[in-house]
C-alpha cells in the first residue's frame, strides 16, 4: 500500500484489555476503531435488524454469524475515513471464515496485536468492568472506578458479563485463536497484557511508533 496511514488488528481474549488499549491507540494515533462488539451493542441497542438477529448469540455468549458481522465490517472499512486516518480492527476476525473474507477483500493489517493474559484474571475483570452509556468508557468497579458520583449512578453492566457466560466466550476464543492467528503468524506481536493498562500501552505505543517510522520512510522511498 502506499498509504501512511497505519493498519492495526488487535485481538485477545475476552477482557483482555482490547477495548481499554483502543481508547489510548485512538487517542494517540487518531485510527479508526472498528469494534465488532461495539458496533454489534449499538445496533442491539437501536432494535435494528441486524441488532435483533444479534442479540440472542451475544447474550448467551455466543459468535453471531459470520455473515453478519463480515458485512458489517466490509461496510465500515470501505468509508473515507478509514483510508485516511487509517484503522484499528478490534474483535475481528474471530473464525477463519473471517480471516478468510479479509483476504478476499485483500485487507491485510501492519500488525497484529495479541494481548496475553492469563484465564485466572479474565473473570474478575469481566465480571465487574462497568460501561458509560454516555461516554462509551469503559471502567472496572475495583481496577477503575468511575471519576464521579454522576458517573457512577449511570454506569450498566453488559448481560455477557455474568462468570458463566464469559467461560462460555473463553471457551470459543480458544477454539479459534489458532486458526485466526496463523493467518496472520509473521506480523505477530504478543504482548503481556496482564500488567497495569499504562505499561501495557508502553508496549504498544513503542511498536506503532516503530511501524509508523518506518512506513512513513517506505512511502518517500517509494
Ligand atoms: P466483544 O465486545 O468483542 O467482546 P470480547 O472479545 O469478549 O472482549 P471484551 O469487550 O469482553 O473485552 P476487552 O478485551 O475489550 O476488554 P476491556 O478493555 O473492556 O464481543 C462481544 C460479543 O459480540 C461476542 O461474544 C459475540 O457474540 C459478538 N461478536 C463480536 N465480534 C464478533 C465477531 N467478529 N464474530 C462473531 N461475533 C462477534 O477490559 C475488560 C475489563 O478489564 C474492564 O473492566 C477494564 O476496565 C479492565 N481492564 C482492562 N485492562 C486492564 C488492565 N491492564 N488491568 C486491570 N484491569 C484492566
Amino acid at each position: 500500500s502506499d498509504s501512511e496511514a497505519l493498519k492495526v488488528m488487535i485481538s485477545g481474549a475476552p477482557a483482555s484489555g482490547k477495548g481499554t488499549q483502543c481508547e489510548l491507540i485512538v487517542c494517540k494515533y487518531g485510527l479508526v476503531h472498528i469494534s465488532t462488539g461495539d458496533l454489534l451493542r449499538a445496533e442491539v441497542a437501536a432494535g435494528t435488524e441486524i441488532g435483533n438477529k444479534a442479540k440472542e448469540f451475544m447474550n448467551a455468549g455466543h459468535l453471531v454469524p459470520d455473515e453478519i458481522v463480515t458485512a458489517m465490517v466490509a461496510a465500515r472499512l470501505s468509508c473515507k475515513d478509514v483510508k485516511q486516518k487509517g484503522w484499528l480492527l478490534d474483535g475481528y476476525p474471530r473464525s477463519s471464515a473471517q480471516a478468510e473474507s479479509l483476504e478476499k477483500m485483500q485487507i491485510r493489517p501492519d500488525v497484529y496485536i495479541i494481548l496475553d493474559v492469563p484465564d485466572e484474571i479474565l473473570i474478575d475483570r469481566c465480571v465487574g468492568r462497568r460501561l458509560d452509556p454516555v461516554t462509551g468508557k469503559i471502567y472496572h468497579q475495583n481496577f477503575f472506578p468511575p471519576e464521579t458520583e454522576e458517573i457512577k449512578a449511570r454506569l450498566v453492566t453488559r448481560p455477557d458479563d455474568t462468570e458463566e457466560k464469559v467461560i462460555s466466550r473463553l471457551n470459543i476464543y480458544k477454539k479459534n485463536a489458532e486458526a485466526v492467528s496463523s493467518s496472520y503468524s509473521s506480523i505477530t506481536n504478543k504482548i503481556d497484557g496482564s500488567r497495569p493498562k499504562e505499561e501495557v500501552f508502553k508496549d504498544v505505543e513503542s511498536l506503532l511508533s516503530q511501524l509508523q517510522q518506518d512506513k512513513v520512510k517506505i512511502v518517500k522511498a517509494g
